[in-house]
């Protein structure tokens, strides 16, 4: 039987014990959201939230798309996941630390909550970071990221955590848009065995602009030397020993935003996606317990950078409001050797282990074998997030390294869904590998047309979220009209507007979904999503461009990659384009926007009226047939010559 069609039914073993353990506990709660929405919700809530004081409705909607979750509650997160432990975890491990030479460090809840207040002190004393300041983060894999994190959330600060790999450019646009206060970073950190800076970064952004930031705060990792502005720049360590041990934390409404996030869609610059306080920490807690089952002795591995939402949700928020260990990793899986994750999962006996398709094909690639060299019989759920993952390294996963004993769940969601939203339930769902299966409880997802209508079984349509669930986006900062027009304009049901994900789904006959991928300009590289539009952006900034369209193309390891067309200016010679726009591409947006493919041809395809077919494009980089008709193109002839450019590439 073909990976494709066999369904692998969830242990027993496991299942017994499982939070869902059974279809029918999966449809029990199910339709119990569906009878009683509210109901449902709000059982929840009262169960798993340390309310500080009572909310008065479940969900306000007399404002849609702008919904509110838990009205007037009031609650701190940094209590929901440290100080609320105390009691009886304070001397259990919430943060396992290895480094990326090897070294471990294991923070308890009791340390965790020190740090947290020194630090949330050091913001708010030393610094003046009040409730609503937004908070710049830009920081290795190390504990400090976290206390950083938390300490905003106890002071009511909203961070905005931009990833290492973005450019001085990028983190400027961030820190502009936010109008941020104070930037917290490190000198740098490690990696393969070897030191890498981020200061330098800061300094480099601070110099192009941020005119709204106070202060720069310096994590010392690896102590490399940096430049320093006097007045502007603080030594934490030097700080940190000095602030007083215990911080009160604000009393904060479950609306008040607790972090954005940049990402990027199919248009313009990035957007500052805004999470609120108590429907986001609620569903991190509930997917932890549901979708990785969450056990009190566990100690789960989420692989993701904290600069993106897997990282916010699912190595701190989630597990540290679950009371879990979470383990937190400064390197790289395939550093010394391939076996690096698996050695991990040996020494920490990891009873999770969550990471994305690209990293699972790397490590396949790398060491077919390698898993067997190790004693993973710890592990017991595999998830995989942020791209389709293919049936070859969906096998590899599920039989070598889980040993065919655990479940895989391949968890859809996005940076604006806040948490999980289609799964599996490992105690629950036979798995079908490649698919995603179905919506969590309490989620409502339906497959739509573009006016709404419901597809049916295996006609691929547009996936929407027909209901509001508690850990949506709340808007994007500072510009309410582009939150409406981005998700809640594309698709209307029963007149009602509808969260559109961007993502293109099918069903099968069973219901189980399966994602097909973006169907707007947004590409999937890594597991990280990029806007064509804003790659486009950033290459036209350079003076030799006449012309750009970015499209995409399959790649083995990476999913996606991306791939360029230029037009360059007359006159201009030449040399060395890919190199040249790849650097171009490095300052503006950072490494990961790097192209695997840029081709300089004469003229791009398009319409009369000027339009530039994509569709076109997209099917010459994936070496497809063209089946548009081109013969109402302004220059048919350009497509030929484009073909033989880009077989060449
Ligand atoms: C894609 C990452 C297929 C999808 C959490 C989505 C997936 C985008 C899966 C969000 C999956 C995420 N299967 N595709 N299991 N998970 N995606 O915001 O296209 O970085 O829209 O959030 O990743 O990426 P983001």
């Amino acid at each position: 039987m073909s990976t494709e069609k066999h369904i692998y039914q969830p242990n027993p073993k496991f299942a017994k014990d499982a939070a869902i353990n059974s279809m029918d506990a999966y449809w029990k709660l199910q339709n119990k959201a569906i009878e009683d929405y509210e109901g449902f919700w709000k059982g929840f809530a009262d169960e798993k939230i340390d309310w500080l004081s009572a909310y008065n409705k479940v969900l306000d909607e007399s404002n849609a798309p702008f919904y509110k979750w838990f009205t007037e509650g009031r609650l701190n997160v940094s209590n929901q996941c440290i100080d609320r432990h105390l009691a009886d975890k304070a001397h259990k491990t919430a943060i396992l630390f290895e480094g990326d030479r090897g070294e471990v460090e294991e923070i308890t809840y009791a340390q965790l909550a020190l740090h947290v207040n020194r630090m949330a002190n050091l913001l708010r004393h030393e610094f003046n970071v009040q409730k609503g300041d937004r908070v710049v983060l830009y920081m290795p894999m190390i504990p400090e990221a976290a206390y950083a994190m938390l300490a905003c959330t106890r002071i009511g600060a909203v961070h905005s955590i931009v990833f290492g790999g973005f450019s001085s450019e990028a983190l400027k646009d961030r820190i502009e848009d936010a109008e941020a206060k104070v930037v917290i970073t490190a000198d740098g950190a490690y990696r393969k065995g070897k030191p890498y800076m981020l200061k330098q970064v800061v300094d480099a952004a601070l110099e192009q602009g941020g005119e709204s930031i106070e202060a720069v705060i310096v994590v010392k990792r690896n102590n490399e030397p940096i430049e320093w502005v006097e007045g502007r720049d603080h030594n934490y360590n030097a700080l940190i020993e000095s602030q007083h041990s215990e911080c009160p934390f604000e009393l904060m409404d479950s609306e008040d935003p607790l972090f954005l996030l940049y990402t990027s869609g199919s248009t313009g610059k990035p957007k500052g996606v805004q999470h609120s306080t108590a429907g986001y920490i609620l569903w991190a807690q509930m997917t932890m317990e549901w979708v990785f089952d969450i056990k009190d002795d566990d100690v789960f591995w989420c692989t993701a950078d904290i600069g993106w939402i897997t990282g916010h949700t699912y190595i701190i928020y989630g597990p540290l409001a679950a009371g879990t260990t979470t383990v937190m990793f400064e390197g790289v899986p395939t550093y010394p050797d391939a076996g690096r994750a698996w050695k991990m999962v040996q020494d920490h006996k990891i009873t999770q282990f969550y990471t994305a398709p690209t990293a699972i094909r790397v490590l396949h690639k790398m060491g077919e074998d390698e898993p067997k060299k190790y004693d993973l019989s710890s592990l017991k759920i595999l998830g995989t997030v942020g791209e389709p993952i293919d049936p070859p390294a969906w096998k590899w996963y599920y039989e070598t390294v889980g040993n065919s004993n655990c479940a895989i769940v391949d968890t859809w969601w996005q940076t604006e869904t806040g948490g999980h939203i289609i799964s599996p339930l490992p105690g629950a769902t036979p798995i079908k590998p490649g698919c995603a299966t179905f919506p969590l409880p309490g989620i409502m997802t339906e497959i739509l047309s573009y006016d709404g209508v419901v597809k049916k079984a295996s006609e691929p349509g547009l996936l929407c979220i027909t209901k509001p669930w508690p850990s949506m986006i709340r808007n994007i900062w500072g510009d309410p009209e582009r939150y409406v027009k981005a998700y809640f304009s594309d698709v209307e049901k029963d007149g009602k507007a509808v969260y559109f994900s961007g993502d293109g789904a099918v069903q099968d006959e069973d219901g189980y979904i399966t994602i097909v991928g973006r169907v707007d300009d947004v590409i999937n590289v890594s597991g990280h999503r990029m806007g064509t539009a804003e790659i486009e952006a950033a290459v036209k900034k350079d003076d030799h461009v006449a012309e750009v369209a970015v499209v995409s193309r399959p790649h083995e390891l990476k999913g996606e990659s991306i791939f360029i067309y230029i037009v360059l200016k007359e006159g201009h010679i030449n040399k060395n384009i890919k190199e040249h726009i790849n650097e171009v591409l490095c300052s503006e947006i950072g490494n990961i926007a790097k192209a695997d493919h840029i081709i300089e041809v004469p003229g791009l395809p398009k319409t009369r009226s000027g339009k530039i077919m994509r569709r076109i494009l997209r099917s010459i980089a994936k070496d497809e047939e063209i089946t548009q008709d081109i013969s109402t193109l302004e220059d048919p002839s350009i497509v030929e010559e484009i073909i033989k450019k880009a077989r060449e590439a």
